[in-house]
């Protein structure tokens, strides 16, 4: 089958690499994807939401799977899009409809869902313009820190962790009143600090059942130690050595089932994955975040871990047959090193030459591109984070050694990364 990627980072060239070797991908297309993508099939110049566009490459290259990469699309409608259009609704999209995306466009949407079925989160509270002074009352007598939230998508900024009173209502002001994020700020979620450790989960769901992938750690923070700014996503590891079979049992039973229960109940249609950030607050996991789609960069531990055939786990979604399917993990540990341009997560120069991307990777290594693209006959940066070099080993220290032994032989002007990814797994 023709088999449609959307989206441009190491998540999609992780999936595409992974696609590209299943017996039944024929023609794959990303889009607008980046050089490594290009590697694994063909990228077409779109937009990830020029849902015209895309639709109408779907249909000139017969496509019958489209994998959505990013939330954007998807808290757009872009599943309802197709499945709305008679010329589209014969193609298989991987992603929840519009109204279950809200799982991730929405924090309010969110609390509400796990407050009605019973999944624990922290305790909160939402305000707007019209209870505006409730929340300033709210916030005088809240414990700190406090946690403000942007209702809608904020390019990932949206989430504020203050450490006194004033701070929270001078935010709090700036959203509602002085629109710092725009329209997703004009309502807030205000809620306790949950304070612990956090996981990534991810589960794949066709509606009905679920299967579980392996679980991730991503280091978010720009510096080595977990210091500094906040960026899209530093490294990651997998799997996580305190996720034992106790803790998954919990996050099965309260968090997993009741939020697959819950979709059923309230009607959401949701066909793809659902990216759960747990916090584990004294050995119990609470839900920090839903997210509607895989991480990044997450997805590139992940994904080389797997080791079943991704269109037949995608094809059993489409049949809601994915109780069928046997996950299948490779035991080793993975470990994933992102190298940023310099100034990341602040500004920075793009149109780098990369050196170093002609040579074989080293054995168990992969060289996954994020902002990337070809120019001539090289390849040049084209984002923040710009490349993503996973490997595997025996635990995350090997893994990360090997991850980083691999980032020295690649280079371009300015190139940083944390050399400390999975520290704390020794
Ligand atoms: P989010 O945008 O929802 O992923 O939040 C960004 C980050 O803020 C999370 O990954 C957590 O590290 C942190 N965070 C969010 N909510 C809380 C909370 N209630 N308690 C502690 N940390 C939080
Ligand atoms: N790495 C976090 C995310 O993809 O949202």
């Amino acid at each position: 089958m023709n088999i449609l990627i959307i989206g441009s980072g190491g998540r999609e060239h992780a999936l595409a690499w992974k696609l590209k070797q299943s017996r039944h991908c024929e023609g794959l297309f990303i889009a607008p994807g980046n050089a490594g993508t290009a590697l694994c099939g063909t990228n077409l110049a779109l937009e990830v939401s020029d849902f015209d566009g895309l639709s109408q490459a779907c249909i000139t290259h017969q496509v019958s799977l489209v994998i959505v990469g990013p939330e954007e699309p998807l808290v757009k409608g872009i599943t309802d899009f197709f499945s709305d259009n008679e010329a589209t609704k014969h193609i298989q999209v991987i992603g929840p409809s519009m109204a279950a995306s809200q799982l991730e466009g929405s924090k309010t949407f969110a609390k509400s869902f796990m407050q009605h079925h019973g999944i624990p989160t922290a305790a909160y509270k939402e305000f707007t313009i019209d209870n505006y002074d409730e929340g300033v009352a709210y916030i005088r007598q809240h414990s700190l820190p406090i946690v403000l939230k942007a209702d809608g998508l904020a390019a990932g900024k949206g989430v504020l962790i203050c450490q006194s009173q004033l701070e929270a209502l001078a935010e709090f002001e700036l959203m509602i009143i002085r629109s710092k994020f725009g329209e997703a700020g004009k309502k807030v979620v205000i809620e306790e600090f949950l304070s612990g450790i956090e996981i990534s989960v991810f589960v794949v769901t066709d509606g009905k059942h679920y299967v579980l992938l392996p679980e991730a750690k991503d280091y978010k923070r720009i510096g080595q130690g977990d210091k500094g700014l906040n960026t899209g996503g530093m490294g990651a590891v997998s799997p996580i050595p305190f996720f034992d079979d106790t803790l998954r049992e919990k996050a099965e039973t309260r968090i997993i089932k009741p939020t697959i229960a819950g979709l059923q109940k309230d009607k959401l249609d949701y066909k793809g994955f659902i990216f759960i950030g747990l916090m584990i607050t004294n050995g119990e996991p609470y839900v920090i975040e839903y997210n509607c789609r895989l991480g990044d960069p997450e997805t590139e531990v992940i994904i080389p871990r797997l080791k079943n055939d991704l269109v037949e786990l995608f094809s059993a979604i489409a049949r809601q047959e994915l109780n069928t399917i046997q996950i299948d993990i490779d035991e080793r540990a993975a470990a994933t090193i992102v190298a940023v341009s310099g100034g990341y997560p602040g500004t920075y120069e793009t149109g780098k030459a990369i050196n170093g991307l002609d040579e074989e990777p080293l054995e168990d290594c992969i060289v996954f591109h994020s902002g990337t693209k070809p120019a001539d006959d090289t390849v040049v940066t084209n984002g923040g984070r710009v490349l993503a070099v996973t490997a595997l080993g025996s635990n995350i220290k090997e893994a990360s050694e090997l991850a980083q032994y691999m980032m020295e032989q690649l280079y371009f002007e300015d190139m940083y990364y944390r050399p400390d990814i999975g520290y704390e797994f020794p």
